[in-house]
């Protein structure tokens, strides 16, 4: 069970509630018996004249719930960056940096409770901000959030994954060649050309393999019965995502 739950209301409005006591207290909403939203889970609970279904959490939700400092990565890059970068239940994986922790919460909830996701950032401030959140998110149990400059270096060794969100990843790459185990995955985002030209260069120069560069265009669609169209709001560009592979010898 995670420990949040969404309260989904007829307006399509989306309410969280934290599951850590006897009690939870929603504003505006008040006061639920969280024995009882556990025991509701996909159906219809009625508080106070006023009816909401029970949900469990999508990864939107938990994207939505975090305080937030940094820019941070859209569901879109998130979700590529997991699967190009394998992350799977065991992984030990290394990000940097760990801005509010959109990242970090999507790996620890990838690599799962047997996994490990160790997260460095430069600055104190936007480490607790990512603390926070993981904690109450429920996933601190797998999750190490190291105040440091991975450009310098890290201790970790053998790892499964690194991922750079930083201004200038191609600094950090020999740090990730050196941390990842043969057949690693690194993965980089960057929201200028002229970042990922310089990373694509520092991955040139290093033992890597499968190297691209892709950018992700999502649209979303409105289905209405006047008729189905891209929605106005469209999402805007983002960033530049690459990919590369460690290996231990080159032709
Ligand atoms: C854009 S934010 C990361 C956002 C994060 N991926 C998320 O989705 O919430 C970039 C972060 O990198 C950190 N940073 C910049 N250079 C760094 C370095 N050399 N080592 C560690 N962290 C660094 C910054 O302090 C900042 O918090």
């Amino acid at each position: 069970m995670p420990g949040f739950l969404i309260l989904l209301d007829p307006h399509g409005r989306r309410h969280a509630v934290a599951l850590d006591g006897v009690t939870a207290k929603v504003p505006g909403l008040g006061t639920f018996d969280v024995a009882r939203l556990r025991a509701s889970v996909g159906r219809k609970l009625s508080v106070g004249g006023r009816s909401f279904l029970v949900l469990e959490p999508t990864p939107q939700d938990y994207r939505a719930a975090l305080d937030r400092e940094a820019q941070t990565l859209a569901p879109k890059d998130l979700a590529s960056l997991l699967f190009e970068s394998d992350v799977v239940p065991g992984a030990r994986v290394l990000e940097a940096g760990a801005g509010s922790g959109a990242l970090t919460v999507a790996l620890a909830r990838h690599v799962g409770p047997g996994g490990r996701v160790v997260s460095y950032d430069l600055r104190e401030d936007f480490l607790a901000v990512a603390r926070r959140n993981v904690e109450r998110l429920g996933l601190a149990d797998r999750v190490e959030l190291r105040l440091g400059d991975v450009r310098a270096g890290v201790p970790e060794k053998d790892l499964d994954a690194v991922l750079l969100d930083l201004p200038d990843p191609w600094a950090a790459v020999p740090a990730a060649w050196d941390a990842l185990r043969a057949c690693g995955a690194l993965a980089t985002f960057s929201p200028n050309m002229e970042q990922v030209k310089e990373t694509v260069g520092a991955i040139r120069g290093r033992p890597f393999v499968d190297l691209r560069t892709v950018e992700l265009i999502e649209r979303e669609m409105e289905v209405r019965d006047v008729g189905v169209r891209p929605s106005f709001a469209a999402l805007g560009h983002t960033g530049y995502l690459t990919f590369a592979r460690k290996v231990l010898d080159t032709f």
